[in-house]
């Protein structure tokens, strides 16, 4: 069983889109959750035909710390800001033992499950893939590349000074 958290959001969405021109989830049971119950119905009417055993959770990130289900693999939480809804999905993972994941970008949350979730996780045998992501993945490689490009034009010597540059033209930007 799979349990999208945060489904009817932007992010949620496209991820039914990518599912139902790349993988056969028909046969899935799937959970769709999130705080606003209208927008969940709305979204299982929009999903019903191709996604049969799909069915609704409203709950808010609070309300599933105490929730029990058996038989979920994965969660995925899609519902940010993630300093407000990661901790208590998570938390929902784990309690019912289902790796986890999330499209955040905020890098203290990820720590967060880094410094303070590590030892729970491998206890239980279960993974949480934080800042899952294409959006900033890519343009992280990008800015790998240039710099390794630079430097090795000697156009930089110092990834330092770079990113000081870089912040500099960004205050500029903010201040005009
Ligand atoms: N790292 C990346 O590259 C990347 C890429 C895409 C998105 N993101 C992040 O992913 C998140 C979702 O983006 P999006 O574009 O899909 O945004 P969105 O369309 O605004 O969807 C946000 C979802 O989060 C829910 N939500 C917000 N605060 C909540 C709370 N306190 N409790 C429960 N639900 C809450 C919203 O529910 P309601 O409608 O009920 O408010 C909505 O379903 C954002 O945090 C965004 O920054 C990161």
């Amino acid at each position: 069983m799979l349990f999208f958290y945060g489904a009817y959001g932007f992010t949620g969405r496209q991820i039914f889109d990518f599912f139902r021109s790349n993988f056969p989830l028909q046969s899935k049971k799937i959970i769709i959750s999130g705080r606003n119950k209208e927008k969940l119905d709305d979204l299982k009417q929009k999903l019903k035909n191709e996604f049969p055993q799909l069915d609704v959770l409203p709950a808010t990130p609070f309300d599933l710390q105490t929730k029990k289900m058996d038989g979920i693999k994965l969660v995925v939480n899609t519902a940010g800001p993630f300093s407000d809804t990661g901790e208590s999905v998570l938390n929902f993972a784990i309690e019912n033992g289902a790796n986890y994941i999330d499209c955040t970008g905020e890098w203290n949350w990820t720590k967060k499950i880094i410094d303070n979730y590590d030892k729970v996780l491998r206890e239980r045998k279960l993974f949480a893939s934080s800042g899952v992501a294409w959006e900033t993945v890519s343009g992280e490689i990008c800015v790998k590349e240039l710099v390794d490009k630079l430097k090795q034009e000697g156009k930089i010597s110092d990834v330092k000074k770079f990113i000081l540059y870089i912040l500099q033209i960004l205050l500029c930007l903010v201040e005009h």
